[in-house]
């Protein structure tokens, strides 16, 4: 899609990283510097939207921070739940779908509903699908699809030789959507962390220095920029 100029990618993901060295720099709790994350992420879904990105996914919680300290995992479901109950004039103020994937079987049963119930308000807006993966990790899609898979085939509904690409694309948590085109990490980290590990084959990668809580608007639209500047080959001359 085309936007004065502009090469807009169909799908724009955040690995938004560098909450807690925010706060701590500001001599506050960690949990602080998540509370502020979420502002970045009102400020970074409305400039997507309003630039005609079609999915801004976000990874918001891997397998793995449930091993952090029970207090920043309790504070940071907490502010999930909240954000389920406080953010839907954000999204239908700006026609956004809303969904939430991961690793359901780890949520509470209080957040599930909460989840659920946004999803559906907002299940027939028409603009940019915000999709939040929550208990998320590359390789437990991954494994989770061959599980489906093997269990297809020794039911008969597959056979092994027969599985294509697309087969396994479509037992993703992800079925339905695109690969993302460009997926930006805040805080001078420069890896992956078991995040797109099947989806990010051919994305584009932007690091940056900016903490999360400090990427704004303005930090988004640079980043549509860069990526406008981009030759994209995807394996070819
Ligand atoms: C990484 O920073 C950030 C997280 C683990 C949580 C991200 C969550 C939010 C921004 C809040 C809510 C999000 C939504 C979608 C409603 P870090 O804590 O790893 O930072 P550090 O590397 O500086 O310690």
């Amino acid at each position: 899609m085309e936007n004065n100029e502009l090469k807009v990618p169909r799908h724009v993901s955040i690995i938004m990283d560098g909450n807690g060295r925010w706060a701590t720099r500001q001599g506050k709790q960690r949990l602080e510097g998540h509370f502020a994350g979420v502002e970045s992420v009102r400020k970074c879904a409305t400039a997507a939207a309003r630039a005609g990105v079609e999915y801004l996914s976000l990874y918001a919680f891997s397998e793995e921070n449930w091993g952090r300290p029970m207090e920043e995992v309790e504070g940071l479901m907490s502010l999930m739940m909240r954000c389920m109950k406080n953010e839907l004039p954000t999204f239908m103020d700006n026609n956004i779908k809303f969904k939430v994937l991961g690793n359901y079987s780890r949520l509470s049963v209080a957040l599930k509903a909460g989840i659920k119930a946004l999803e559906n308000a907002t299940a027939s807006n028409t603009g940019m699908t915000l999709v939040v993966m929550l208990s998320y990790s590359g390789k437990w899609d991954i494994l989770e699809a061959a599980r489906k898979l093997a269990s297809d085939a020794s039911a008969g509904k597959i056979r092994p030789e027969d599985i294509s690409m697309d087969d396994f694309g479509a037992r993703l948590v992800t079925n339905g959507m695109p690969d993302p085109d460009l997926i930006i990490r805040t805080s001078g980290e420069s890896r992956l962390s078991n995040y797109f590990l099947w989806q990010a084959a051919y994305s584009e990668f932007l690091f940056t220095d900016v903490l999360w809580p400090e990427f704004g608007e303005k930090e988004f639209m640079e980043a549509l920029e860069v990526y406008s500047r981009r030759d994209r080959r995807y394996g070819k001359v």
